[in-house]
């Protein structure tokens, strides 16, 4: 069995604990997976570093293609920029995908959600570009390139066709930013029309869009989105399924891919074993089945299988954490999972 290496990166708050969590859930899986631990965040500062995203970091996602990231906390309206955004840049991660799905034994508003959000992760006011134009004036850019709009488009459908997903629906605000989002739509809609013919496509203007979501999710199928549009999208269906606990994403550019929770450090419980780990270790499932497609290595797969089902069994009995009503810790719950990999 081939074993590929993962650059594994624990990040600040929460971070440690889910991130070791989702070590011990690949380890009693099987998966063909080894870790290398690199630092980023507010810990690599603490660790003697001189910067929150230190080379040595993205250098081995460079080298070994695939990493499982924990959150790293960005502060309010101060200090240094965000890690997460300035390694998406760096390795041109362009696409954030991030599955919503209802989950056996979370009882939720709605029943059967199957969402994925594709989020493009480069532009927009997200690029943080932002000025002083005089005492009491400032001003943030935002920012559309034909290239990338119509790169993430084309991600897009691509990946609605490998998943055999039906509907594309594009959320904007192009009646008021005419030129940015008017743009990202064009594009959209320039690559479904010339290729992608056979999929259902729709633009929606993401006031209405987010209120039809909550009226009723089954409605949508992909939900794509420019940067910051999908930050807050990816959020707020996190709560139709259970919270940002149980929400995984991956952020994917040609040549590398992180996977990471769509959650942030949570300061509020960070080292209290009140984490829901579950959100990276579906991330981590994410990586494997990655790994399966593109080097062809079935055990990845077989092993991304086996997790599912055991975190689904233990949810199934009655095995939560206290974000979703239950009351285990967790560790407690991590346990549950690996107590069911087999069954
Ligand atoms: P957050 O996602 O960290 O927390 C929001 C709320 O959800 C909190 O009440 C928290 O306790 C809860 N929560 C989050 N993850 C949870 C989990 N796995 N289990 C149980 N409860 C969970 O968002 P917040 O508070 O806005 O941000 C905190 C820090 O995280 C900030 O510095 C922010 O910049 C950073 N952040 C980092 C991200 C990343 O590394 N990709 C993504 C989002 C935020």
């Amino acid at each position: 069995m081939t074993t590929h290496t993962a650059v594994l990166i624990p990040g600040d708050g929460i971070g440690p604990e889910v991130a070791q969590a989702a070590r011990r859930i690949l380890e009693a899986a099987d998966a063909p997976v080894q870790f290398i631990e690199r630092h980023a965040g507010v810990v690599a500062l603490e660790r003697g570093g001189d910067d929150v995203l230190p080379l040595d970091t993205v250098d081995a996602i460079r080298e070994h293609g695939v990493a499982l990231k924990g959150p790293c906390t960005t502060p309010i309206g101060k200090g240094f920029g965000s890690v997460n955004v300035a390694l998406r840049k760096k390795l041109n991660l362009y696409a954030a995908v991030r599955p919503v799905r209802s989950l056996p034994g979370v009882k939720t508003r709605f029943e059967d959600v199957d969402l994925v959000i594709v989020r493009e992760n480069t532009e927009g006011l997200y690029s943080g570009i932002e000025n002083l134009i005089t005492e009491g004036v400032v001003m943030s850019m935002k920012v559309a390139t034909r290239n990338a709009c119509s790169r993430i488009g084309e991600w897009t459908f691509d990946y609605a066709v490998r998943r055999n997903r039906s509907k594309v629906s594009v959320f904007h605000k192009a009646n008021i930013m005419k030129m940015t989002d008017g743009m990202f739509i064009d594009e959209a809609r320039q690559v479904h029309e010339k290729s992608y013919p056979q999929i259902k496509y729709e633009e929606v203007i993401i006031d209405a869009a987010l209120m039809k979501i909550v009226q009723d999710p089954t409605q949508f199928d992909i939900i794509l989105c420019e940067n910051l549009y999908g930050d807050i999208v990816s959020d707020l269906c996190a709560g139709l399924v259970g919270g940002l606990g149980v929400t995984p994403g991956a952020n994917i550019g040609d040549k590398d891919a992180v996977f990471e929770a769509v959650h942030g450090s949570a300061p509020d419980i960070a080292g209290q074993n009140l984490a829901n780990p579950l959100a990276l270790i579906m991330s981590a499932a994410m990586m494997l089945n990655y790994i399966s497609e593109s080097r062809k290595d079935d055990s990845a797969r077989d092993a991304a299988k086996r997790i599912k089902s055991a975190y689904n069994l233990a949810l199934n009995d009655g095995k939560r954490t206290r974000d979703l009503g239950g009351d285990l810790g967790t560790q407690e719950f991590t346990q549950a999972v690996i107590d069911r990999m087999n069954g």
